[in-house]
Parts: C-alpha cells; structure tokens; sequence
C-alpha cells in the first residue's frame, strides 16, 4: 500500500456558523478513503508557523457540526501575498510571503489544500492553485453574497437570528410606540436584510442594491400611524445607502484587512426618523451575534454536503474549483469563475416583490 493522501485544510475570513460541519464532513469522509486530514491554524498563518498543525482524526471532530465558530481558528487579516509587518520605524509594510507557505505545504508532505472561505480567501486560494498547490474552495459567509452558489452556509443561520430580534423587537416597540431601526450585517448585498425583514414583518426594509429616499422612509412611517399603527420596525443592511448620500465605515480598518469595516447607517437612519418625525425612535446593531452559535439544520447539512463533496472532487482529481450549490445538485466550479465577484439581491426577484406586495418598503 503507498502513503496516504494527505490533505490539509483551513478557515479564513470572518466565521460562520458550519464551519466546524464542513470540517466534521471533511475528516469523516477522507477517513472512508484512507485519507489523512490535518488541521491548519488561523487561515494561512499555520502554514507560515507550522508549530500548531493538527492531525484530525474522526474522534477529533465527532459532532462538531453542531457547533458555532472554527475549531481551526481563522482570521481576516494574514494574507501570505500581502502580509502587514512593522517596521523598526513603526509603519506598517507589506511583504509576499507566498513562498514559505509553498515550501511548507510541500515539506510537510500535503497533497492538498481544502480551502474554506468568503471571497477574499477563495481569491488567496486561487493564486496558491497558481503556485502549484492542488486547491479545493468551499465556500462560506453568512452575507450569502458568493457567486456561482445559490446559497453559503451561514446565512440561513444568521437570517434566523436576525429574525428572532425583529420579532421580540415588536413587543417593545408597541408598548412604546417606537420606531426601532435594526442594522444588520451582509456587506454590500443586502441578503440577511431583505430575508430577515420579510420573516420578521419589518415596515421598511434598507437594502445596498435600493438607495432610500429618508423622506419616503418616514412617508412610510407616518402612513402607518394614519392607520393606527404607532409603531414600526426597520431594517437596515450595513450597506445601505440614500440616495444623495455613502455607505458608511468605520475608518480605514485593521492593518492587512482586505476590507473597509462597515456600520453606522442604523443609528443615521433612526436620527433621521426621529429628526422628520418626532416620533421616539431607537436603533441597535445585531453586530457579531448574527455570526456566533449553531448553525441551524439547514446551515448543517448545506455545510456537511460541501465537506463531502470536497473530499469526493479530490478522490476525482478535480482541483482549482470551489464546491457550489447547484440545486440538486453540489458541483465543482473553476475558482477563476468565482472570485471578485459579488451575488447582488435580484431587484425583480420574487423576494423584493413579495415584500412590496404586503406592503413593505425600501424607502425608493
Ligand atoms: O463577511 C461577514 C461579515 O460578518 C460582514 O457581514 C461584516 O461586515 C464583517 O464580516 C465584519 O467583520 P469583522 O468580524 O472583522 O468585524
């Protein structure tokens, strides 16, 4: 018998709930084969310091689907291509340390990368398929905004949080006849928004892809009142924005950090609300708690048949695809399709137009 198929696998990017399951599927499946799976630190960092790699065996992840977060640990910040370090000076530069972890990869012997993460990760994925590295993606984000899947693990999960805090959010707002303004995560699409506003019977719902009119937003509002409704519930995509007006950030973000952090647009809104027309209005951000916890069933099994399916594509030689989901079906798309690309909310889907026929808005 030769040597076994080793594979090594990782997390990267902000978590989502069905990491672990993806793992779980992974380990389980490879075991069948007589494959051996072990466990890269933090995204590409344990392959840069290759003191914490693990060997995963099936008792090592015995039902950890159930589980929130990445046993593996991940971050959004170690790019090996563009890694930050201080200098002596005390600035922050850039360097490509893309070739240790090659080095690394093939000294210890890996045959293969499982790849397990959101655009930016997907894309340090490809260009390491690029270096020699046979790469398989899965993807993952609870923004639900990747293209060539119909759906990422993550998102179901943090649409049924969100949905949870708009429905216990209705009780309060009666009694005082409030207007609460939610802000919800998802980047620049406005997925958790649109389907978490529907579920949680949101009066206006704020999406990236409808810049809002303010005054239409409270239009809105003060129609409600004419019927006797004193209260209302809105919700806001962190990247929405009006009309006249930006999406907003919180300053230029972490060292290393692909991306600007977003937030912000909740509490603008319910100033503006509260500014136009006089009514009580308060605004939360549901934040990191979209993010944290088990992942529901759905979340599980998308999660689990994509670990799978990985493993199923290395038994077939398939590298440099990430797995997607087209109904029925889990197929092996070429990353090169996939990366740099954002899946927008359909502006004629039958979702937007369900929530304007009962009477939703988007502010527009
Ligand atoms: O991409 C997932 C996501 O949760 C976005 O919705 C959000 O803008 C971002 O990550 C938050 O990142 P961090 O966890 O670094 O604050």
């Amino acid at each position: 018998m030769g040597k076994p198929l080793k594979i090594a696998i990782n997390t990267g990017g902000g978590d989502a709930p069905g990491l672990n399951a993806v793992i779980e599927a992974v380990v389980r499946s490879a075991y069948n084969r007589q494959y051996e799976v072990y466990g890269i630190r933090n995204g590409y960092s344990g392959l840069l310091d290759t003191d914490e790699i693990i060997h995963l065996a099936p008792e090592k992840v015995r039902h950890i689907a159930s589980q929130g977060g990445t046993i593996l640990g991940t971050t959004n910040k170690g790019n090996p291509f563009h890694m930050p370090f201080t200098n002596m000076a005390g600035e922050v530069e850039y360097r490509d340390v893309s070739n240790r972890v090659v080095e690394n990869f093939r000294r210890l012997g890996f045959d293969c990368l499982i790849a397990i993460g959101g655009d930016g990760s997907l894309k340090i994925a490809h260009d390491f398929h690029k270096k020699g590295i046979p790469v398989i993606g899965v993807p993952k984000t609870i923004d639900n905004d990747l293209a060539a899947t119909e759906i990422t693990f993550g998102f179901d999960t943090a649409v049924s949080i969100a949905t949870e805090a708009l429905d216990r959010l209705h009780s309060t707002a009666k009694s005082h006849e409030r207007v609460m303004v939610v802000e919800v995560m998802g980047r620049t699409a406005g997925w958790i928004a649109l389907n978490s506003g529907l579920s949680g019977a949101a009066d206006v719902i704020l999406i990236p892809e409808i810049p809002f009119e303010i005054e239409k937003v409270c239009n809105h509002i003060m129609g409600g009142e004419l019927h006797g409704q004193h209260y209302a519930i809105v919700v806001v995509a962190e990247g929405a924005a009006p009309i006249a007006g930006n999406v907003i950030h919180k300053g230029e973000g972490e060292a290393g950090r692909q991306e600007v952090v977003l937030g912000g647009i909740g509490e603008y809104v319910a100033r503006e609300i509260s500014k136009r027309t006089g009514k009580d209005t308060r605004s939360l951000v549901l934040g990191h708690l979209q993010r944290g916890g088990s992942p529901t069933t759905f979340d599980r099994r998308l999660a689990l048949r994509f670990g799978a399916s990985a493993v199923r594509m290395i038994g077939a030689k398939k590298f440099g695809v990430m797995v997607a989901l087209v109904s029925p079906d889990v197929k092996a798309i070429p990353l090169e399709k996939v990366i740099g690309q954002v899946k927008h909310v359909p502006l004629h889907g039958d979702t937007i137009q369900t929530a304007r026929d009962i009477g939703i808005s988007f502010g527009d």
